[in-house]
């Protein structure tokens, strides 16, 4: 019996089969590695090199490997990019999950731990947010993430296949070990782009917007460690193998970090000075994003280790400057 982890060889994937193994779990990986590295997945695991539009593939290696449950991270997930190829994302990200939830129910496969994201919330109407708040997405992004919840209701109910939809808010940082982190082309994530400032890769960090109704002006974020929020789904797995049923949990460390305390907190720990542009606001982004993660906590125990802002530089700036060129430096 072994755990099919799609999308493992990407940040949160690569970070989750991290615990997984250690953990002693039977992992394999499967990932088209459009935007995963080979190199971030352990040698030792498994990787089936696939589309998760491959239907016949999925099925497949469900059965030679006698998967038993599926940790579901593939999909692309930047923002913008959704707005402007809607086509992509709705392919990818909704019909890609239907393939996957065919061949689950076609191989008997009934638990599923799926990624899904604060954007299903939109502009939130009140803070923290819970898992209560109104769900309207303001991009193609959240709402595939919103589609894919709704269909994993309806299988639940029809085919019984229960479901942990866990709804990230900011992930950050690396593993403490610094051997795997964040490598996104194009990068487009705050402190993996201040990073690359702190490594003479870009000569500033543009700054989306200052004249937000925030202290500072700039746009607040609830940051959380990549690591506790891999460590999330490993609790959510045994939720569902324990016979729990189907739920949808908030992840985020119910702090709330600014731009500009973001960029200092770079600063101070790596000793650089990050130059810094004022531009105009990004389209879509909410002032103050901050979870409610009260949920998760009462109900699976989840304990987040690493909550520091510092915690999360800390490791990420491990990642970077060990490893400038991302997983190209392997
Ligand atoms: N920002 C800048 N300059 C940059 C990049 C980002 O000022 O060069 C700002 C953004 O405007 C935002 C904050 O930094 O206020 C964080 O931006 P990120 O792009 O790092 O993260 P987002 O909050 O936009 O995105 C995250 C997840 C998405 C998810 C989204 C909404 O990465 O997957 O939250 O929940 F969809």
């Amino acid at each position: 019996m072994a755990i099919l982890v799609t999308g493992g060889a990407g940040y949160i994937g690569s970070h989750t089969v991290r615990e997984l193994v250690e953990d002693g779990r039977d992992v394999v990986v499967y990932d088209n590695l459009s935007r995963g590295h080979r190199e971030a997945v352990g040698e030792g695991t498994p990787l089936v090199v696939g589309d998760i539009n491959d239907y016949i593939k999925l099925k497949e290696t469900m059965q030679k490997y006698a998967i038993d449950s599926v940790i579901h991270f593939a999909a692309e997930s930047q923002v913008g990019e959704s707005m402007a190829n809607p086509e992509k994302y709705y392919f990818n990200n909704v019909v890609g999950t239907l393939n996957l939830l065919k061949a689950m129910k076609d191989c008997d496969v009934k638990k599923i731990v799926f990624s899904s994201s604060a954007a299903v919330y939109g502009e939130p109407q009140e803070i923290p947010i819970t898992e209560r708040c109104p769900k309207n997405p303001t991009s193609v992004y959240g709402r595939t993430k919103l589609m894919v919840e709704k269909i994993l209701v309806d299988y639940d109910v029809a085919y019984g296949i229960r479901h942990v939809a866990l709804r990230y808010f900011n992930a950050a940082g690396a593993h403490v070990s610094g051997e795997i982190g964040e490598d996104h082309t194009p990068e487009t994530h705050l402190i993996p782009i201040i990073m690359e400032v702190a490594l003479g890769k870009r000569d500033k960090i543009k700054i989306f917007g200052t004249n937000y109704p925030t202290p500072d002006g700039t746009c607040i974020r609830d940051y959380i460690h990549v690591t506790d929020l891999a460590k999330a789904h490993i609790l959510a797995l045994d939720w569902l193998i324990n016979g729990g049923p189907s739920r949808a949990y908030n992840l985020g460390n119910e702090k709330g970090f600014s731009v500009l305390e973001v960029i200092e907190t770079v600063e101070r720990i790596t000793g650089i000075k990050i130059p810094r542009e004022d531009t105009s606001r990004r389209l879509g982004d909410p002032a103050v994003l901050i979870a409610s993660s009260k949920k998760i906590t009462d109900e699976l125990g989840w304990i987040p280790r690493y909550t520091t802002l510092d915690d999360m530089v800390k490791t990420a700036w491990n990642w970077h400057s060990k490893n400038p060129n991302g997983f190209n430096d392997k």
